[in-house]
């Protein structure tokens, strides 16, 4: 299936059966990297520049192993040592990234909007590598083929995700993917930062954790967004980790085999008991593994790729 979309801005605006189309080309593109010749020649002759105005890890790294393997021509911007530092404005940086041919424009910004603001004059490609605490598409979408491929199916699922819901584009993002799916949505954290207005989103509001991990097929947990709170959310981190954090016993509370998620960075001994991470029901490591298929089918879609059965060796 083609997929007819320049951008991917945000989950909010694709619908289930475009996300399907991503998932089932990135379960394709998964196989192709356990093969011995790990590239495919679909986007030779194209250049995808990493815009990266904040720290990522995994993103910007997926992206660019991902460009690569597609036989993309890649360029890292590092924010810090760009012309940003002498006052240029995003929008003259973006277009003198066009001017340069970038058929691709990845962009990670702490402003919300600011992918959309670009899309609206660029050429290029514009996507969304998280935005503010607006959305982190390509984090959802590597989320769900995670869960797809370790439960075999979203629908009818209990996702509980559990943390700093306020400012999390990774929530956001994640509730959009899922209620688009057929999952049941749990949100669980400080009251401070799950408002009840997420409910009009189609998701269950707690604040009882214990409640909101006793059904769930998946915990997904977020770290606290210190960087973008602009004020104390709760007393003290001890705190939160006493009243939220996943520790050995309130493990033994979830089914068996509920999934331990989490984007990352994860913070050890705070949102996540450190042996948990590391344990055999951690798919943490999975995720990682496959935002690089996920982010490989997102260009190769853009590129005017037609789904699963486009994908050759
Ligand atoms: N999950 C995530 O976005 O990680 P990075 O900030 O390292 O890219």
């Amino acid at each position: 299936m083609a997929w007819n979309k320049k951008h991917l801005l945000d989950i909010q605006s694709l619908g289930a059966d475009e996300i399907v189309t991503v998932l089932d080309t990135a379960r394709a593109f998964k196989a192709v990297g356990e093969r011995a010749i790990k590239k495919v020649p679909a986007l030779r002759g194209k250049t995808v520049v990493n815009l990266f105005v904040e720290p990522s890890t995994r993103t910007r790294i997926s992206f660019e192993l991902a460009a690569q393997r597609l036989t993309a021509d890649v360029v890292n911007f590092t924010a810090e040592a760009s012309s940003l530092k002498k006052g240029e404005t995003l929008k003259d940086t973006a277009r003198n990234l066009e001017a340069l041919n970038a058929d691709f424009i990845v962009m990670r910004h702490s402003a919300s909007g600011a992918p959309h603001f670009l899309s609206r004059f660029l050429r290029s490609s514009v996507i969304n590598a998280g935005d503010g605490a607006h959305e982190h598409p390509t984090q959802a979408l590597l989320d769900a083929f995670t869960i797809r491929e370790k439960r075999g199916k979203i629908q009818g699922l209990n996702v509980t995700i559990l943390g700093d819901i306020l400012y999390s584009r990774v929530a956001r993002s994640n509730i959009w993917a899922l209620t688009k799916l057929g999952a049941r949505v749990t949100l669980c954290g400080p009251a401070t930062l799950v408002p009840r207005v997420f409910e009009k989103m189609g998701c269950r509001v707690t604040y009882n954790v214990e409640e909101a991990i006793a059904d769930a097929d998946v915990i997904n947990l977020l770290r606290i967004q210190h960087e973008r709170q602009r004020k104390t959310m709760f007393p003290s981190i001890g705190e939160y980790t006493s009243l939220f954090g996943l520790t050995k016993a309130r493990l033994a509370l979830t089914k068996p085999d509920a999934l331990i998620m989490h984007p990352g960075p994860i913070n050890r001994g705070v949102e996540i008991d450190s042996e948990i991470a590391d344990s055999a029901r951690s798919v943490i490591l999975d995720q990682v593994t496959n935002g690089l298929a996920v982010r490989m089918a997102v260009l190769f879609l853009i590129n005017g790729g037609q789904g699963p059965q486009g994908v050759t060796a």
